[in-house]
């Protein structure tokens, strides 16, 4: 039986504890707040275009942050540098095998390298792809060879407060009708995506992952998992779905992936790396897709990863397997979430997986979305804390063909928890901050696109506050904190 790791403390409350220790650090700065305003302006508003010298705790995403164990960075130098044939690579092949139960495997460079070549080779104009819900590179990658996505999460998918513990569960009813809508020729494949991302890390259970499956199979229909943060969705599985609460992490990884066709993965999250991967038991669908490897990637044996980060990945993927690895982040997460929820902040609830979550239509309801609350958000979490948070809301959107604005589904401040990097003061510092901001949340305003690009416009576009706010906001903190940073 394989128990999850608990410790219990006799004094104080229980707090989530750091099974390893800190051997290697990166100093931080944290520049008083008038210097935070002029960095944000310089950054157009917008996270993405800021400069970590600017920036005290980097939550903007878990993707290439999360902390490397000793372990990875010592295999790093057994990398066995060759174009075709690198030992590094049987490495990792096995890894593949004995964590995910697929004996082929293609490297790529990342995880939308994955999502290039799996939707190129299978989506065609026409053609609808059913999904938990969407990730924004998926979505641009199903919608450049002329597919759409069709999103079926159940009720409790959208519901930001919630108890339901598998918000990223199929509407298996939905998926029906949409089969029975469409026709099976329409529909190339159902995409699953582990510890779905933009609704707030929230996972799915084995259970709809077999009914769902079985409807794939019943229709000859191809399951594709994203399995990025399956990691988390396994451990989630253990602590919420019944019947696998005493198996082992590797047993729910090798259940969970055992129903998929055709799986893919981004490494920056799932293992710590960089790089991605695509692996599959179909030698059909292997040969399918390896010629676009060698196209766009490389050879098949590096898929434009550098080997060092190959010999990481292998060690990487076989440490998801581990409770204390996988379990860190959100164990902190929850911490993060419920600390805030107790406050009255608006958060996504289950606390979830990568990040928390918060609501930023709650939290700023006197901003319209139109004016991107979340953005808003952001900016203003950074101007108060110095914390890069990443928005995910309207400006992650796009426009419709009249130039209008369409409207994300929910508004969110994502804060990324990458794996074993912050300490508990830190998530504390967090919480805190984040209390003194929703206490004056009033004093927030909207902001507009200064310059906007036509794709993924959220990373590269600029904004301006739609009024002084932000000088108003940085007044009252100077009134409040005196001096400090
Ligand atoms: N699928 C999911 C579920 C993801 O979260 C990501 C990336 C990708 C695919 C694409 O992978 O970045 O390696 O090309 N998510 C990052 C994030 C960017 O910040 O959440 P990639």
């Amino acid at each position: 039986m394989d128990r999850s790791p608990v410790i219990k403390f006799a004094h104080e409350d229980q707090i989530p504890i750091e099974l390893h220790k800190v051997r290697v650090v990166q100093k931080l700065n944290l520049k008083p707040i008038e210097e935070r305003l002029q960095a944000i302006r310089e950054a157009g508003f917008n996270s993405f275009l800021m400069s970590t010298r600017d920036i005290f705790l980097d939550m903007l995403t878990d993707s290439g942050t999360n902390a490397m164990s000793d372990q990875q960075v010592a295999s790093m130098l057994q990398a066995d540098d060759a174009y075709a044939g690198s030992q590094s690579f049987d490495r990792v092949k096995q890894a593949v095998q004995d964590v995910f139960g697929k004996e082929y495997f293609l490297p790529v460079h990342q995880g939308r390298a994955a999502e290039h070549v799996i939707f190129q080779a299978f989506v065609e104009p026409g053609h609808v792809v059913p999904m938990n819900y969407h990730f924004t590179t998926t979505k641009a990658h199903i919608e450049l060879p002329g597919g759409e996505i069709d999103e079926i999460f159940t009720e409790e998918g959208l519901k930001i407060k919630s108890s339901f513990p598998f918000k990223g569960n199929i509407d298996v009813g939905k998926l029906k009708t949409l089969i029975e809508k469409h026709g099976v020729d329409r529909i190339p494949f159902v995409r699953m995506e582990a510890s779905t991302n933009l609704i707030g890390g929230q996972p799915f259970s084995v259970e709809n992952m077999r009914q769902v499956r079985e409807v794939c199979q019943q229709h000859g229909i191809m399951l594709v998992l994203d399995a990025s943060l399956i990691g988390e969705n396994a451990y989630f599985v253990k602590q919420r779905e019944t019947e696998f609460k005493d198996k082992s992490i590797g047993e729910i990884l090798l259940t969970l992936c055992g129903l998929a066709d055709l799986i893919y993965f981004s490494s920056r999250k799932v293992s710590s790396t960089r790089g991605g991967g695509i692996c599959t038991n179909d030698v059909k669908l292997f040969d399918k897709l390896k010629d676009l490897v060698i196209l766009y990637e490389g050879f098949l044996t590096y898929g434009g990863m550098s080997v060092r980060e190959i010999e990481a990945m292998a060690v990487g993927l076989r440490e998801t397997q581990d409770e204390t690895v996988i379990g860190q982040s959100p164990s902190f997460i929850k911490y993060l979430v419920e600390s805030l929820d107790a406050y009255g902040v608006p958060v996504v609830t289950p606390p979830g997986g990568l990040g928390c979550h918060v609501d930023a239509k709650g939290f700023l309801p006197h901003v319209p979305q139109t004016e991107y609350p979340a953005g808003a958000l952001v900016a203003a979490f950074y101007l108060v804390s110095g914390v890069r948070g990443m928005e995910r809301g309207t400006i992650s959107s796009v426009r419709d063909d009249a130039g209008n604005d369409l409207l994300a589904d929910v508004e969110l401040m994502r804060l990324a928890m990458p794996r074993r990097v912050f300490t508990l003061s830190q998530v504390k510092y967090v919480a805190d901050r984040l209390k003194w901001l929703y206490d004056n949340r009033k004093l927030i305003g909207g902001l507009k696109f200064e310059y906007e690009p036509k794709v993924l416009r959220f990373f590269l576009g600029r904004l301006v506050p739609t009024s002084d706010w932000p000088e108003k906001l940085m007044a009252k903190f100077r009134e409040d904190f005196g001096e400090s940073l």
